[in-house]
């Protein structure tokens, strides 16, 4: 039921502080030090040895594999490569021993990735999936895994269960970093602790829907969107991109910030607006310069930054600001604004949120 919410997707994207509470729920045991995975525990000697991680996906559980790249090569020091299920599929992928193949599907059933989950087994790669959807295909056909319990995800555009799904990818990455001595005790209880506190930090995130709803009156009407980040926040702003072309259709990309001097820059004018990610981790200071860049040729600028930013803040049009966390965790955080800004767009432009014309659920078809 969507209770006092107009669409079930608002109403996921404001379940998120709790749904993560349940990703994490008998699986982070901050006291005494412990994330238990069994999926990893009872495979230990797969995940310590590893030699390379394949991780396999489409649409939304893609981009958190783009996200789980970054944080399994961060701290876990394992190569990783994400592939589009569709492409993977209809390649000769090469897998070697000691190669992982990660799933990644809210509901495991997407065709593509059913297909890719074929082939990787038949390869001899040993797969490991994370999924939603409790007895689905994927999850019961892997190896291993984890689910992410985010709950059923009504709205045809995926909100929780992509914050669900890096949770898990970053449980992995600790648990992995951990058994591989790849990451420092120190490191490690901290990023424990900075997990615990996501849900309040995602709780304090969600009360600027009234200035994202100030922002979506102005910006209704347009026809294109550019989404800029760097680093881990790079994914979060294809996602962005993906979430406001899927319910608003309105024409939107999301790139790397560094790569908008190569070619995205020609669409800027004073009819394009941006969003960037603007946190004060990673590269601000050449987040500033894009900012910079944009400005001179009179793009509009919605900034994502942290409370208390001045620089990004002094530049922008408008400010989105959200609270202070670990790069690692940060997607958790500066995608709540960019769900809320596809979701009061949409509103705004009359359509049909929860039920996106042309699109299912969950693409049993290729
Ligand atoms: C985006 C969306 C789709 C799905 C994609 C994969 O909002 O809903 O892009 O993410 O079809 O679906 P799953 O994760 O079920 O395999």
């Amino acid at each position: 039921e969507k209770g006092e919410y107009k669409h079930f997707m608002l109403k996921e994207i404001y379940e998120q502080p709790k749904t993560i509470l349940d990703t994490l729920r008998g699986r982070l045991l901050i006291s005494d030090g412990l994330i238990c995975i069994d999926g990893i525990e009872s495979n230990k000697e797969i995940f310590i040895n590893a030699k390379c991680i394949t991780i396999v996906a489409c649409g939304t559980s893609w981009h958190s594999s783009l996200i789980g790249e970054y944080l399994l090569e961060e701290l876990a020091r394992i190569p990783v490569k994400v592939e589009y299920a569709s492409e993977f599929r209809y390649r000769n992928p090469i897998i070697e021993e000691q190669n992982i193949v990660i799933v990644i599907s809210q509901s495991g059933e997407t065709a593509d990735t059913i297909a890719a989950l074929k082939l990787a087994k038949k390869k001899g790669a040993f797969v490991f999936g994370i999924c939603n959807v409790a007895g689905s295909y994927i999850a019961r056909n892997v190896d291993a895994g984890a689910y992410t319990h985010a709950g059923p995800e009504i709205g045809v555009a995926s909100t929780k269960s992509f914050t669900s799904q890096i949770t898990v990818l970053f449980l992995l990455a600790l648990k992995i970093g951990k058994y591989r001595s790849t990451i420092t005790n120190i490191r490690y209880e901290f990023l424990c602790k900075e997990l615990i506190s996501v849900p309040e930090k995602m709780n304090f995130t969600l009360k600027i829907d009234n200035n994202i709803q100030k922002i979506s009156k102005l910006y209704h009407h347009v026809n294109n969107f550019l989404y800029l980040g760097r680093g881990i926040n790079f994914p979060v702003s294809l996602e962005g991109a993906l979430k406001l072309k899927e319910i608003s259709y309105i024409h939107a990309e999301g790139y790397p910030a560094g790569e908008m001097k190569h070619g995205p820059i020609a669409l800027i004018d004073e009819n394009m607006p941006v969003v960037v990610i603007a946190t004060k981790k990673g590269y601000y200071e050449k987040i500033i310069g894009n900012i910079q860049e944009i400005k001179a040729r009179k793009g509009k600028i919605i900034a994502i930054v942290n409370e208390g930013d001045i620089q990004a803040s002094k530049l922008a049009d408008h400010i989105i600001e959200i609270p202070i966390i670990s790069e690692e965790l940060s997607p958790l955080i500066t995608i709540i604004p960019l769900q809320l800004l596809a979701y009061q767009i949409a509103y705004l432009r009359g359509k049909n949120v929860d039920r996106p014309r042309n699109l299912a659920k969950s693409v049993t078809v290729e």
